[in-house]
Parts: structure tokens; sequence; C-alpha cells
């Protein structure tokens, strides 16, 4: 699972762990890595760390291929990093825009075509790509974000349509407001404006999206596939 050294991704790789399964946690430096895998066997859980930058497409479909033979299998995918680099679109650059779709998206694609495969071979396989609110309705200030969390739909629909013969199911958690480094960048002001407008009246936790992670990932939702679930505290409905 990718981006998971902070923030959502370390809590769906703990819950993930605490589930049972064999968490390779990937970000772009080792560092903040081993403090999660530390968590995860201390909660007797098991995993293991691999740095990679998801901006470099062609080595992180090699590392997919390589921890699935490896490991002998790959049940499940969690496509969670992501960055922002906003600005009102008039303004925004060719290398914000690229750095963004990069990261946000293209690695997401590239993620789960070398996972396909060793999937195929199982004929099971779950895979959940962490989308956005703002990929559904657009956000002034994101279009590089928002375009890249709406082609996650299309993408994850398609994997859907195409994967499904073979028990391999494609979902997308997209995340409203939740309390991670990424929003803290929002501060408190912005923050108290935000929440009279959430119906459940708070910002949401990792483990809020870990949970509904969990649940895409496990056995009990096998029937369910190309779907966007919003977890957003009512935000958007
Ligand atoms: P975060 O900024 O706290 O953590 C991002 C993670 O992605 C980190 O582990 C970082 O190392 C990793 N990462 C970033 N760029 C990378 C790269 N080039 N190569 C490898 N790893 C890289 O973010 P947060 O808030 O935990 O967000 C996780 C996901 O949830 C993202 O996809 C984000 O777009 C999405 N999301 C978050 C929301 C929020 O309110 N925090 C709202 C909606 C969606």
């Amino acid at each position: 699972m990718t981006g998971a050294s902070r923030g959502i991704g370390r809590s769906i790789a703990l819950k993930l762990a605490h589930d049972g399964a064999h968490v390779v946690l990937v970000a772009r430096s080792q560092a903040g890595l081993a403090s999660v895998a530390a968590e995860i066997t201390t909660d007797g859980g098991s995993a293991e760390c691999i740095a990679c930058d998801l901006a470099d497409g062609t080595a992180f479909g090699a590392l997919v291929e390589s921890v699935a033979e490896k490991c002998g299998r790959l049940d499940i995918l969690v496509n969670n990093a992501g960055i922002t680099k906003d600005g009102l679109a008039m303004r925004m650059s060719d290398e914000d825009f690229d750095a963004v779709i990069n990261v946000n998206l293209k690695s997401v694609f590239v993620g789960c075509r070398a996972a396909l495969r060793p999937m195929m071979r199982a004929r099971f396989g779950r895979i959940i790509n962490i989308g956005s609110i703002s990929g559904i309705t657009g956000n002034a200030g994101q279009a590089n974000y928002s375009a890249a969390k709406a082609a996650l739909i299309g993408l994850s629909k398609t994997l859907a349509k195409e994967m499904g013969a073979k028990s391999i199911t494609c979902n997308v958690v997209a995340p409203g407001f939740i309390e991670t480094d990424m929003t803290e960048a929002l501060g408190e002001r912005i923050k108290e404006q935000i929440i009279p407008s959430i119906p459940l009246r708070r910002l949401g936790k990792p483990e809020d999206i870990a949970a509904a992670v969990a649940f895409l990932a496990s056995e009990d939702a096998g029937y369910l596939t190309g779907q966007v679930i919003v977890v957003d505290g009512g935000l958007s409905c």
C-alpha cells in the first residue's frame, strides 16, 4: 500500500495488518515507514517497508511486480499516496499540473496494471484507490488535483468492468476533510468554517477512511465493484 508513512495511509496500514494482512508499506523514504512498521509489529502484525518515489512510474510498476513475485501473491492493492500543488487554474504551471497527475493518477494506473497479472492468476484481487470529494464536486484552486481524482474514478470503473470476470474488484474511497498533514496546511480558521457545513459536525479521522478500506478489502465486499464510497461526514450529500 502506498503513502503508508503517515496520515490516512498509516491508519489503513495499521487496520489491514490488524485484520491479518502482511502489509508492504511504500512511501518516498524509509524513515517514516519504519515507525509504522514498528507499530504494526507491536500490535502483533506483519509488515515490510520499501522506499519508492511514485513520480517514477517505472520503478513503482517494477516494485509491485517484485512484491507479488516474492510473496507469491498479491491480494490487495491500496493506492493511497497523493500530493497537492494548489493554485488557481489561470496561474497553474504545467509543472504543478503534471506533478499532481503523475503521482495521483499515473502511478495508480501503473500500480494497478502491474497488480492485475498476479491477481488474475489467483482469480482474486482487491484494488482500492483513494480519491477525494474534490474529484466529484471539483474544488477551486485544485484543477490538477480534482482532475486526477476524477480520472481515478473512470480508471477504477474501467478496471472493475475489465476484471470482474476474474473476481478482481476495484473501488474508490473518496474522503472529505480528514485530519492529516495535508489538511493541517488549511489552518484553524478555515477548518472552523468548514465544520458547520459537515452534517456530522467534525472533520474525519484517518481511522474513518481505514474502516471503509478494510471493508472493501474483506471477503464480505466480494459483490461490490466499480463504486465510489464517499466518507465525508455527509458534506457532499
Ligand atoms: P499526507 O500528505 O498526510 O500523506 C501522503 C502520503 O503519500 C505520505 O506517506 C507520503 O510519503 C506519500 N507520498 C506522497 N508523494 C509520494 C511520492 N511521490 N512517492 C511515494 N509516496 C508519496 O496525505 P493524507 O492526507 O494522508 O492523504 C492520503 C490520500 O487521501 C491522498 O491520496 C489524498 O489525496 C487523499 N485525500 C485526503 C484528504 C484529507 O482531507 N486529508 C481528503 C481527500 C482525499
